[in-house]
């Protein structure tokens, strides 16, 4: 195929399942879904999570996957050879990327910021007020410098290509990152604070039982809470599996047709969803045996960065090395998500303007990236109006409602329309031949028909209700 010669194929299924990896595991597992889990208090989150990982997740992911590798083209392209009027779908797909860079490199600048401090200011960062972080993400140049770094950087291994810039990394970042974040996780259950007896233990039921008072405003349960934690989950799903946004459809296309889809995407999904996990496990027992709900704005995006900091100090002096390795290991996770982004941003590029190099794509637009994660960075000083979203969310960032407008409104819209073409217009069996070509299996093919027609369009309009505000319309 042509398209594949021209950008380069992974070689073979564990290639393509690394490097897939790679793109889902980053500061979605273990930033966003730490602090989402840490908003809701742990347990409910993380269940109505995993069943939505479990039939959603696999769902939305093996369609982008297949539409990839049937059509051979990256996002922009690939819904018109789906079919000739669903084109526009395309370039919808391809602003949600736009969306994400300009903010997942100001967090992947924090995550550098982190890697220093963690050598120089180890004492300082573990501030349980959280005034060591807030002081660097209100500050003026800090934050606009690291992000400037990790942008270049990423812009430099999308630079290079695909192949040689995304397999390499991925093949021992994964693992290592894995077994360092394990390791955290069985500390902070080891753990104990003296004063209330609390231990990391109990934090640790308390991370993974569901507590349906969390749901209940003064005493009553409250319908729009549930929605709004089905909503949050539902986003950190595209968000963590980097579905809906034409990625995973680029990344598709640069697979070869013995692999196996079915097993690839179960192994992608796993992979990442036990990061996630263990990510959760790192901080949500820590915050509740430290006590430090108070200290930490619920559901902000500092709780790692002032949780962990704290556990690493509790550490003792194993902790001054775990600490740099530990955001040293976060910041590759973060790049290989991020050259992913850029990637579906610069592939959708060089297919619109055929006669302009990739190179050059690349260099355009990693300079409009930069200017926009600039405005991010104001966000948190001369930019930081303090908004409220229409979920209710009040005083929210620059950076919160780009967030918001992916994950929460564009994710959900494309999801939708990815569902009615795949399900309505071409049928399951476009996806399903594909899957099943060169004799592979694909076990979940009736369940896979059922939620693609059915269930994840119902889901995709009640979700899309949630974000604009109607439930709290409807129940207040
Ligand atoms: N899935 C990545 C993560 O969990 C983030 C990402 C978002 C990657 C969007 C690609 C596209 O961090």
């Amino acid at each position: 195929m042509t398209t594949q010669t021209k950008k380069g194929s992974f070689t073979g299924s564990i290639g393509f399942v690394l490097a897939a990896a790679g793109s889902a595991v980053g500061l979605g597992n273990l930033w966003r879904f730490p602090t989402l889990a840490s908003k809701y208090g742990g347990g409910l989150f993380l269940i109505v999570y995993l069943l939505l990982v479990l039939t959603f997740g696999f769902s939305l992911l093996i369609t982008d996957i297949t539409i990839g590798r049937k059509t051979g083209k990256s996002s922009l392209d690939a819904f018109k050879h789906v079919n000739s009027k669903w084109g526009f779908l395309g370039k919808l797909t391809v602003i949600v990327p736009c969306i994400i860079i300009t903010y997942y490199v100001v967090i992947g600048g924090w995550i550098l910021k982190y890697i220093v401090s963690s050598f120089f200011e180890f004492t300082a960062a573990a501030d349980p007020t959280g005034g060591y972080f807030n002081s660097f993400i209100t500050s003026k140049v800090s934050p606009i410098f690291w992000m400037l770094v990790f942008l270049a950087i990423t812009a430099f291994v999308v630079y290079c290509g695909v192949e040689k810039g995304i397999e390499r990394f991925s093949k021992f970042v994964m693992p290592a990152l894995f077994v360092l974040i394990l390791g955290i996780a069985v500390f902070v259950l080891f753990t104990k604070n003296k004063e209330t007896g609390v231990t990391g233990l109990k934090g640790f039921v308390h991370y993974i039982k569901p507590d349906f008072n969390d749901l209940k405003t003064d005493g009553k349960f409250d319908i729009s809470l549930l929605m709004q934690l089905i909503l949050d989950a539902m986003s950190q799903l595209f968000f963590s599996l980097s579905v809906a946004m034409g990625i995973m459809i680029t990344y598709g296309s640069y697979v070869k047709k013995d692999v196996d889809l079915s097993k690839s995407v179960k192994q992608i999904e796993i992979f990442d969803t036990l990061v996630a996990f263990l990510a959760g496990m790192m901080v949500v027992p820590a915050v509740y045996t430290f006590g430090l709900e108070d200290g930490i704005a619920k559901g902000g995006p500092g709780v790692i960065f002032v949780v962990l900091p704290q556990v690493f100090e509790k550490m003792g002096f194993a902790g001054r090395i775990i600490a740099p390795l530990f955001f040293i290991m976060v910041a590759f996770a973060a790049l290989t998500s991020s050259v992913s982004i850029m990637e579906a941003i610069v592939g959708s590029g060089t297919d619109t303007f055929k006669n302009t190099g990739r190179k050059k794509v690349s260099l355009i637009v990693a300079v409009v990236s930069a200017i926009a994660a600039v405005i991010v960075c104001l966000g948190y000083n001369v930019l930081s109006f303090g908004v409220t979203l229409p979920t209710g969310a009040t005083n929210q960032n620059l950076l919160d409602v780009l967030d918001y407008t992916s994950n929460n409104l564009l994710m959900p819209v494309v999801s939708l329309l990815t569902c009615i073409v795949i399900g309505w217009v071409v049928k399951p069996k476009w996806i399903i031949e594909e899957i099943e070509t060169e004799n592979h299996k694909f076990t979940r093919k009736t369940i896979y028909t059922v939620m693609i027609k059915y269930v994840a369009p119902v889901i995709m309009v009640l979700l899309i209700l949630q974000s604009l505000g109607a439930f709290r319309l409807i129940f207040k």
